[in-house]
């Protein structure tokens, strides 16, 4: 089922996520709904709290749907290794028409559970280290635009608060 993509300033996306502790049919169906809703909104990754769910888990696909090998569930997931660093532009689903340069690891290990549970290490670099990272950063609350300089921040912030005013946020 698709869901409506939460958008800021709404507080659940501001807030950690909670850890999931049940791996069954309910969590299947979550993964499943999240999948279509990252499609749905032409999105390459999506983060539970973005539907409205505050649970510590998020879906990617960088391919969009082109190959399901890159198909991606991270069930709290915990970056357990950063290295190098680089810098790109990223946009958010639940910031849209919002698009600024990050500065993120280049490299980065990462431990999660799949859907049943099973803990995995996934080995990430370039566009899907930084996808990963910001992904996580859902999960603990924090947005990207939490992570450019304030005074881009604040143009940032003035534009929403532009958008919203006309009814186009
Ligand atoms: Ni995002």
């Amino acid at each position: 089922m698709v869901h409506p993509i939460v958008k800021f300033p709404d507080p659940i996306l501001q807030r950690p996520a909670e850890p999931v502790t049940e791996f069954g049919a309910e969590l299947k169906a979550l993964v499943d709904d999240m999948f279509e809703s990252m499609y749905d909104a032409h999105g390459i990754g999506l983060a539970a709290p973005q539907i409205g769910v505050p649970k510590y888990v998020t879906v990617l696909d960088l391919s969009f749907q082109k190959n399901s090998e890159e198909k991606l569930v991270l069930v709290n997931p915990e970056i357990i290794f950063r290295e190098g660093k680089q810098v790109g532009e990223e946009g958010c689903l639940s910031l849209p028409d919002i698009r600024e340069k990050v500065s993120r690891a280049a490299r980065v290990k990462v431990r999660a559970q799949d859907v049943n549970g099973d803990w995995q290490e996934h080995d990430a670099e370039e566009m899907l280290a930084r996808a990963i990272q910001h992904e996580v950063d859902h999960l603990n609350g924090v947005l990207f635009i939490f992570r450019i300089s304030a005074l881009k921040r604040d143009l940032a912030l003035r534009r929403i608060r532009k958008l919203q005013r006309a009814g186009e946020w």
